[in-house]
Order: C-alpha cells, then sequence, then structure tokens
C-alpha cells in the first residue's frame, strides 16, 4: 500500500495527459499560452507503465485530465490499455465537454465509467465569454449523449466567482434536479496563469450552500463516494449537489491521491508546488522496482498542508498543467 507520514492511503492517481486546451476559460488562463513541446510529454505508454507499476501498490482508480483530455488524439487506445490493468477498478475522466458527444461511444467501449464535465454557465453568451469559444451547444449536446449513452453519474463541475456567474447558482440545482446529474460547486482556487484570482473573488461554499437553502432542501446523501466533495440529495426530487471547498475549509486530511503532470512530474500536492522527475527515471532505463521505490519515496513526503482562507499562497501552476 501507499501510505503517507500522515497515515493518509493513497489509492487514486489524477493524470493530466496534455496541457493543450480547446477553451481559454478567464480563470485559467489569461489568453493564449506556450504548450509544453511534444517529446516533453509522456507518451501514452509512459503513462501506462506508471499505472502499471502503481496498481499492485494499492491504486485503484484513475483520472484522466488535461487541459482538455480529449484533445489529444488516442484517447480511446489509452483507456483500453489502463482498464486491462489489474487492481485498476474505476477510470474516470474530466472533460470541458465540446469534444465528448462526438467519442462518447467509443469512449464507453473503451471502458470509460464516469464523466466530470466542466460547466461555468448556463448562458449561451456567458459560455463564449467565460471560455473565449462559442461552444455552449456543443457542451449541451455532449452532456445529453453522455446521459443517454448509459455514463453514469455524470457530475458537472462548476467554478463560481463573484460578479461572473454567481447569479447562476440556483439555475444549477434546477439543471441537477432536471437531468438528475450532480452539480459540484468547486471553490475557485489561486491557481495559475489568470489574473483573475483575488481572494475577494472567492463565493465560499457556505455562501453558495445559503443561496440554495433559500429555495431548496438539502438533504446529506447517502450515495455520496469517498472523497473531499460534501455532497446532497435535493429534497423532493432528483439530483444532487456537492460541494468542493478547497479554500474555506480543511480537506486536506481525506485526501487520497496523487498526481501525474502531462511534462511526467509527480505531484505529490495540488496546492504544493513541489513536484518530482518520475519521467527521467522512465527515459533513463530504471527498472519498475526503482520506479516503485521513487513513487513510495514521494508519497511519504505529501505535506500535510492545510488551506485557509487568506492565508493562501498563489501556485505557480496552472490548473491546465495539473489537471485540476
Ligand atoms: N479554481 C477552481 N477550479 C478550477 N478549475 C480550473 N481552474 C480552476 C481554479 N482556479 C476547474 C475546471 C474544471 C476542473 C478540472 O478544475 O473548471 O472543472
Ligand atoms: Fe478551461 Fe479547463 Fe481548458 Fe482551463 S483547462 S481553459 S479551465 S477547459
Amino acid at each position: 500500500m501507499l501510505i503517507d507520514d500522515y497515515n493518509r492511503v493513497i489509492d487514486y492517481v489524477r493524470i493530466s495527459i496534455t496541457d493543450r486546451c480547446n477553451l481559454r476559460c478567464r480563470y485559467c488562463v489569461d489568453g493564449d499560452f506556450p504548450f509544453i513541446p511534444h517529446p516533453e510529454v509522456l507518451s501514452y505508454e509512459e503513462i501506462i507503465r506508471f499505472v502499471r507499476i502503481c496498481a499492485p501498490m494499492g491504486v485503484k482508480k484513475v483520472r484522466l485530465t488535461g487541459g482538455e483530455p480529449l484533445a489529444r488524439k488516442g484517447l480511446s487506445y489509452l483507456l483500453c490499455e489502463l482498464n486491462r490493468i489489474d487492481g485498476i477498478a474505476d477510470i474516470s475522466l474530466t472533460t470541458n465537454g465540446v469534444f465528448l458527444g462526438d467519442k462518447v461511444e467509443e469512449l464507453k467501449q473503451a471502458g470509460l465509467k464516469r464523466v466530470n464535465i466542466s460547466l461555468d454557465t448556463m448562458k449561451k453568451d456567458r459560455f463564449a465569454w467565460i471560455t473565449g469559444v462559442d461552444a455552449f451547444d456543443k457542451v449541451i449536446e455532449s452532456i445529453k449523449k453522455a446521459t443517454y449513452s448509459g455514463l453514469h453519474p455524470i457530475k458537472i463541475n462548476t467554478v463560481i466567482i463573484k460578479d461572473f456567474n454567481d447569479d447562476e447558482i440556483l439555475d444549477f440545482v434546477r439543471i441537477a434536479r432536471k437531468w438528475d446529474h450532480e452539480v459540484r460547486f468547486i471553490e475557485f482556487m489561486p491557481f495559475g496563469d489568470s489574473s483573475l484570482w483575488k481572494s475577494t473573488e472567492i463565493v465560499t461554499s457556505g455562501q453558495i450552500e445559503e443561496v440554495i437553502r433559500s429555495k431548496f432542501e438539502l438533504v446529506p446523501s447517502e450515495r455520496s463516494d469517498k472523497g473531499p466533495a460534501r455532497v446532497y440529495d435535493i429534497g423532493g426530487g432528483s439530483g444532487r449537489v456537492g460541494f468542493i471547498s478547497p479554500v474555506s475549509s480543511h480537506i486536506c486530511a481525506e485526501c487520497n491521491r496523487i498526481r501525474l503532470t502531462a511534462s511526467g512530474m509527480i505531484r505529490p500536492c495540488l496546492f504544493s508546488d513541489v513536484e518530482y522527475d518520475v519521467k527521467s527515471l522512465i527515459r533513463s532505463g530504471k527498472s519498475d522496482d526503482e520506479i516503485k521505490e521513487f513513487i513510495r519515496a514521494v508519497v511519504k513526503v505529501k505535506p500535510e498542508r492545510k488551506l485557509e482562507m487568506g492565508a493562501i499562497r498563489k501556485c505557480q501552476r496552472s490548473l491546465r498543467n495539473i489537471g485540476g
């Protein structure tokens, strides 16, 4: 098993398979950004080997993220191969949804079980303003196709930012109900290339919950899976809402994950810029056992880290590089 110095069991790896993205969300990047050169990005074979090495150490769950994972060719191949690894029980995807509709059947056949789709507004014009691309209809179509294809549960990731989309909180709850999906409100985190982040613009989970409770009853959900989200059923109907509160509350004690960046660095903590270069080991002919020991040592030094409002330090890397 992979256990850190604070007795947290690590059974979950989030892998950013590309830093490239077809959108330019304002809270993620300030317009265009340089891409990591292709040779620096881990190949699928390297990613597969990494997961093969992790699985016997107790990793059961893999999430593929980006950038936009569907911006990289051949994702179905990667899914298929990861699915064949003994011990990997759950493979999921976080996507902005634009390309998902066209690929959903293929991805399902390759073994995809679940998707999280990022969507920060239900207004077409605002979507174009936030992301720089007029693709709202595509995303909605993708959500429908994913639903019909039986991918379940579908989670919608929504980042609420003051004077940006905080007038849509209740609309998202209505959507969760109507579509019987889980809308997860993620607190805006101090990441990256975007100059948008200021602590004053954070709408906390508590504030969002207050708005929702003014109109809906929230009942703690029994279907909540292990993880940092607090999940509620919406009284008197279908759908759920979840709150992910990395900024306003301490979620670090339950952390069960490490991250692998597109350029092959292990990032033990989302909020710490300290990363460990596993790509060099993979590319210098080290054995599986040597890499295993390296991963074990990196997990050991995973910081305990607690995030507190006000005391937050801006991270250097954008979520685009780390995969959220
Ligand atoms: N704070 C919170 N969430 C963010 N995401 C991207 N940047 C930020 C940020 N600064 C979200 C995306 C996506 C998920 C991977 O992370 O909207 O849903
Ligand atoms: Fe938007 Fe995600 Fe792409 Fe960043 S990586 S621009 S948040 S879709």
